[in-house]
């Protein structure tokens, strides 16, 4: 999993984190092949599977990230002050 430092200078922390973000890297990838193959076919009941099958993947992701949130103290204030705000996105992040 590490991919700038050998193995045996890294955590377990670390390691499970790097596990983790790469996980759902790869979950919003796989949403962004589903969506492109729906949108792409002209068969109804493919682009019904392949909308399913996205949406499935929200949920993984959406998984990923609580751990992520629960291992991840900045992570999680981060999530706390910003997700589900009123505020304008503008002034988010300030
Ligand atoms: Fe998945």
């Amino acid at each position: 999993m590490p991919r700038y430092e050998v193995a045996e200078d890294l955590s377990e922390g670390v390691k499970d984190l790097s596990r983790a973000r790469q996980s759902l890297i790869e979950e919003f990838e796989a949403m962004m092949f589903y969506d492109e193959r729906a949108d792409a076919t002209k068969d109804k009941d493919l682009r019904s599977v392949m909308e399913h099958n996205r949406d499935d993947e929200k949920e993984h992701a959406v998984l990923l990230m609580e751990w992520i949130r629960r291992h991840d103290k900045k992570m999680d204030k981060e999530l706390q002050e910003i997700l589900f705000s009123k505020k304008e996105m503008k002034v988010l992040g300030d």
